[in-house]
């Protein structure tokens, strides 16, 4: 070991216990420290004796048990840490920052989220529906997004472009969400069903889900919350609250908070209602429950928001 390296080595343990004396127990470190101690050092002479080196992201406790260390190959030309220079480190865990867990976290989370979305593309659960489907509507948004709608199922515009909400009620519901302060890339929207439900050959319009399908389709919708964590979920209409919460009676339901496996949820009329009804009563409900949605989150709510649908 040269000179250089063992000064270094006496000056780290001396500042890491130093930190261990005023009871710091974990060392944050930057993603470029972790990038640089990752890089093999310039060749040292392996002293025959040590046959150590460290490896960086484990506690250093217990040097004896400690993946800190492992068997010298040198073919790294890593830096070499004798035992005994280990046995004097303190025990203070080198952690990554929370920028690297974090960053760890969430590509681990886009690759199980696109690892499900793959799986919902190729379903054939439903016969029917596999067959007569465009597109399977995985959902759409950004999945770090801390508010998520669902909704009942695709129509004909949906099955079309592969998007959720699209169509005469999704522009409607942009438009709600706009109306809060935030835009359709910073929340996620989903539906209760993937695919289009099929109608009978010649007819138009859509169809409520089927109790069957529902099951059958709902375990993507859960996997894909459970993998969102969102702050707080908004049930759009009767069919979505029925899925999440299998409770029935919209009208009486909306504006409360329910709760989904610990996220509270909001059921609200779903925006093809708005649609059919266009009573300024109907749409101040729905704006209300987006208001207790907005102040949920601590979003800000300006006067004007505020009233957003009272009669003058
Ligand atoms: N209605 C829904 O419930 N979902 C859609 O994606 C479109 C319309």
């Amino acid at each position: 070991m040269s000179d250089d390296y063992r000064q270094l080595l006496d000056a780290t343990i001396q500042h890491l216990e130093g930190l261990q004396a005023r009871g710091v127990r974990h060392v944050a470190v930057s993603p470029e420290s972790l990038r640089a101690l990752a890089l093999p050092a310039r060749p040292v002479a392996v002293n025959a004796k040590t046959q150590m080196q460290p490896v960086m992201g484990t506690s250093v406790s217990d040097p004896a048990r400690s993946s800190f260390f492992k068997r010298a190959g040198s073919e790294t030309g890593a830096p070499v840490l004798t035992p005994k220079a280990a046995a004097a480190l303190p025990a203070v865990a080198v952690v990554p920052s929370p920028a690297i867990l974090n960053s760890r976290s969430a590509s681990e989370k886009s690759a199980a989220f696109a690892a499900l979305r793959e799986r919902a593309l190729a379903c054939v659960k439903c016969p029917n529906l596999a067959s007569s489907r465009k597109h399977v509507v995985f959902g759409v948004g950004n999945i770090e997004a801390q508010l998520m709608f669902v909704g009942e199922a695709p129509g004909a515009d949906e099955d079309e472009q592969g998007e959720p909400f699209v169509g005469a009620a999704g522009q409607l519901l942009t438009k709600i969400i706009s109306a809060t302060g935030l835009s359709r890339a910073d929340v996620y929207i989903a539906n209760i069903l993937k695919c289009r439900p099929d109608m009978p050959p010649g007819s138009s319009g859509n169809r409520k889900p089927e109790p069957a399908e529902m099951q059958t389709c709902i375990p993507y919708l859960h996997e894909q919350i459970d993998l969102i964590k969102p702050k707080v979920l908004v049930a759009l209409g009767g069919t979505a609250m029925e899925g999440l919460l299998n409770k029935t009676g919209i009208t009486k339901l909306r504006g409360q908070w329910h709760e989904y496996r610990g996220i509270p949820l909001m059921p609200t009329y779903h925006p093809a209602y708005l649609l059919r009804n266009q009573a300024m009563s109907e749409k101040r409900r729905v704006w209300e429950d987006m208001l207790a949605v907005m102040e949920k989150l601590g979003l800000p709510i300006s006067e004007k928001q505020q009233n957003f649908f009272l009669k003058t």
